[in-house]
């Protein structure tokens, strides 16, 4: 959890597996490029079995170990060749990860600019945290809200506290603000009341832990409920994600692996405190004692509810009649 948000979970991994190689290297801890493709190989394997619902980790981690053995077995392949090559790509997943999020950012906001009922006035919602501080840069969802901000075609920006965790009051508010975005707090139990009271929240954007090949979406808890009042109250429910968080062989939502995580995050509260003016993390119960808890970080969305699925390749959108998208129609034509 020091590191979330799942483009970021497998940038960070690349690049400090960057930084470990190369200072192993210095110190003349490989010999031959076989020494250094082990020790690459057993990391990535490592490094995999950390967080099970994000795919992009998986996906970026397939692409570097296609790129070691390749390297590796090369005419003149030797411990530098593949530690250089490691390196270089590790870096270019991270200049790659934000001109992607500008993608999406820009994507995104034509297509609700294009699809919300007065575009004039439009205000959006969102949840969980998915800007600069989930992706290399920039963001997902964040990057589409930042997008239409930068047009002056965004009215106001609303993003939920996000519990157990708060990723949206402790980051998202963070980010909005910083940004200079006009941007108001709910928490999650608010949204539906939202959307009755303010009409001119015309969307709803999140991002995506995971997509199926049909479009069933993971993303943090409470997304689910989100969709079922965007789809009630005839709103845009909008999924941003770069294309590496598809998983063709994940055929619906049903075969999405949902983290469970430990009771304290939702029994107890945190924030900071300042003692001696210094701020300090603090963490205080607020449930009572002994009761049973339950606490699955994601949920899974189905299709039928999404209206686009927003990537930095364009916009997937269902066939006319359809429930389902089809991903991968989708990444083939690309
Ligand atoms: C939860 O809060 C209690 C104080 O109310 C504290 O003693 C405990 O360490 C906290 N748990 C965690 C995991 O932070």
């Amino acid at each position: 959890m020091k590191t979330r948000g799942a483009p970021a979970i497998a940038i960070v991994a690349a690049l400090s597996l960057a930084v470990d190689v190369q200072t192993r290297h210095a110190n003349g801890e490989f010999q031959s490029a076989q020494q250094a493709l082990q020790f690459l190989e057993d990391s990535l394997a490592y490094l995999k079995t950390s967080r099970p619902t994000a795919v992009n980790l998986f996906d970026a981690a397939a692409k570097l170990s296609a790129l070691n053995q390749q390297t590796a077995s090369a005419a003149g392949a030797s411990a530098d060749t593949v530690v250089a090559a490691y390196v270089q790509a590790a870096e270019q997943m991270l200049i790659d990860d934000v001109q992607d999020n500008k993608n999406i950012g820009k994507f995104g906001a034509d297509f609700i600019v294009e699809h919300a009922q007065q575009a004039q006035d439009i205000s959006v919602l969102t949840h969980c945290n998915t800007g600069s501080l989930a992706t290399a840069g920039w963001g997902t969802a964040l990057g589409i809200i930042r997008d239409l901000h930068k047009r002056q075609q965004l009215t106001h920006a609303y993003c939920t506290e996000t519990r157990p965790y708060n990723q949206g009051s402790r980051l998202t508010a963070y980010e909005l603000v910083y940004e200079q975005i006009p941007a108001t707090l709910i928490c999650d139990s608010m949204a539906s009341a939202l959307l009755k009271l303010r009409p001119n929240v015309q969307a709803i954007i999140v991002g995506a832990d995971r997509v199926a090949a049909n479009g069933d979406t993971a993303n943090k808890i409470g997304t689910y409920q989100l969709a079922i009042t965007a789809k009630h109250h005839g709103i845009l429910f909008i999924v941003a994600a770069p294309s590496t968080s598809v998983d063709l062989l994940t055929a619906t939502g049903k075969d999405i692996v949902i983290e469970e995580r430990p009771a304290e995050e939702l029994v107890n509260t945190s924030g900071v405190q300042f003692l001696d003016g210094k701020p300090t993390p603090t963490s205080v119960r607020t449930a009572a004692q002994h009761i049973g808890v339950w606490n699955p970080s994601f949920d899974v969305t189905p299709s039928n509810l999404i209206s686009a699925i927003v990537t930095e390749r364009g916009v997937v959108v269902k066939q006319p009649g359809q429930d389902a998208f089809d991903m991968a129609a989708f990444l083939q034509s690309q």
